[in-house]
């Protein structure tokens, strides 16, 4: 499969939209579509096209079809240990009938160009530990971080 990868665009929030909150799209996928409001959803977009905010992502177009098939969101932000900014992925998703093709990985490596690009000397992110799908990739382009996430609970 052909896919070309790209910086998000004023254009592509129907589609980004609908894998984001969409039928089988990202937040369904994490059960957290009650907590996703569409005012969070507008807020994030238009995060990714305000030059000042700290706040990216990138799509994966299916060049047959010309359709958004995957993208990753992310974040570059402080940290106390360098002096160059960290990249956090914050969110990955491929389309369920895209998937296996390689996408996921692409999406990973250009994610791997832009810490290269913002000269992040950290490239990092979490997964639940029983997405086991996505460990399958993960263990291949990426080593554990050996450390545990914690929140503040709820
Ligand atoms: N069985 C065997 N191998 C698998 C399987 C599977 N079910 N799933 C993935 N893999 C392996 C493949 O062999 C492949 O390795 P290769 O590159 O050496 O061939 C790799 O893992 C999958 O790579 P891709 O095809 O590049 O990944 P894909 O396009 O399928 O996307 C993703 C993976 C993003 C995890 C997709 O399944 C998805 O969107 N899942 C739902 C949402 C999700 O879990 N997102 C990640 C959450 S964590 C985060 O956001 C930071
Ligand atoms: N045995 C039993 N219980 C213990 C032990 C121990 N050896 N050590 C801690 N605890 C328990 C205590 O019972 C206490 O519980 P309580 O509040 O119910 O009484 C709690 O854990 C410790 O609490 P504090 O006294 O508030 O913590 P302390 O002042 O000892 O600081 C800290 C803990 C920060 C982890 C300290 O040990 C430290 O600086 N360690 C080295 C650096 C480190 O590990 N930092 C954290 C790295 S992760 C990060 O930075 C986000």
């Amino acid at each position: 499969m052909s896919v070309t990868l790209r910086p998000i665009e004023a254009k592509d929030k129907p589609e980004w939209l609908n894998l984001w909150t969409g039928p089988g799209g990202y937040i369904e996928f994490y059960k957290s579509l009650e907590k996703i409001t569409p005012e969070i959803s507008e807020n994030t977009f238009s995060r990714f096209l305000d030059p000042k905010e700290p706040v990216y992502s990138v799509v994966a177009i299916d060049d047959s079809t010309g359709k958004i098939i995957g993208f990753a969101n992310y974040l570059l932000h402080r940290n106390t240990w360098t002096i160059e900014d960290a990249l956090y992925l914050n969110d990955l998703f491929v389309s369920s009938d895209s998937r296996l093709k390689g996408t996921g990985r692409k999406l990973i490596e250009y994610i791997y160009s832009e810490a290269d690009k913002y000269k992040c000397k950290k490239c990092y992110w979490s997964t639940q530990f029983e997405n086991h799908r996505a460990q399958l990739l993960y263990t291949k382009v990426g080593v554990k971080s050996g450390f545990l996430l914690y929140r503040r609970p709820d």
